[in-house]
C-alpha cells in the first residue's frame, strides 16, 4: 500500500503537532510543577507521554505505508500562565485544534477514497472525544468547587482519580477498535 503525497504531508504536519503536543504538556507540567500543584504536574507529564505514543503511532503509520515519516523541531512552548484554570483551558483548546486537524485527515481519506487511512484514522476520532472530555470535566470542577486556595487544592488532588476513570473508559473503547 501506498498513500498518496498529499496525506503523507498532511499525517507529517499531524506529527509535528504531536510533537508540539509533547512539550507543550511537559511545559504546563513543569509550570505545575514549580507552583506545588503536584496532581496536575503528574497529570500532564502523563498527557505527555500520551501524545508521544499519538506522534509514534503516525510515525510508524507513514513509514509502514511506504512514506517517509519526518521528525519536527519544535518551536519552545508557552511557559507562563495566569492560573490552574488557565493551563486546562489552554489543555482543551489544543485537544480542540487537534480533533479539527484529525477531521480534515479523514476528510482527506474520503475523498481520497483511502480506506487504510480511514480505518487507522478511526483510532484518533475516538481519542479525541475522550480528550475534550477529560479537559472539559476537569474544567468544570471548577464551576463546581470554585477558585479559592482550598478548591483548587481539591481539584488539584482530585486530577488523578478523574484521570483514571476516563482512562479506564477510553481502555474499554480501544479494546473495542480492536
Ligand atoms: Fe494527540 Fe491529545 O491529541
Amino acid at each position: 500500500m501506498r498513500i498518496s503525497s498529499q496525506m503523507e504531508k498532511a499525517i507529517n504536519d499531524q506529527i509535528s503537532y504531536e510533537a508540539s503536543a509533547i512539550n507543550a504538556y511537559v511545559a504546563m507540567g513543569s509550570w505545575c510543577e514549580r507552583a506545588g500543584y503536584e496532581g496536575s504536574a503528574a497529570f500532564f507529564f502523563e498527557q505527555a507521554v500520551e501524545e508521544n505514543t499519538h506522534m509514534l503511532k503516525f510515525v510508524h503509520y507513514l513509514n509502514n505505508a511506504g512514506a517517509e515519516a519526518i521528525i519536527p523541531a519544535t518551536e519552545k512552548p508557552e511557559s507562563k500562565f495566569d492560573s490552574l484554570e488557565a493551563i486546562f483551558q489552554a489543555g482543551l483548546n489544543s485537544e480542540e485544534t487537534v480533533t479539527k486537524l484529525i477531521n480534515n485527515l479523514v476528510e482527506i481519506a474520503e475523498n481520497e477514497k483511502d480506506r487504510a487511512t480511514y480505518l487507522f484514522l478511526q483510532w484518533f476520532v475516538s481519542e479525541q472525544v475522550e480528550e475534550e472530555i477529560l479537559f472539559q470535566t476537569i474544567l468544570q470542577k471548577f464551576d463546581i468547587f470554585g477558585r479559592d486556595k482550598l478548591a483548587i487544592y481539591q481539584i488539584d488532588q482530585s486530577l488523578a482519580s478523574i484521570r483514571s476513570q476516563i482512562m479506564a473508559k477510553k481502555q474499554i473503547k480501544n479494546n473495542n477498535l480492536q
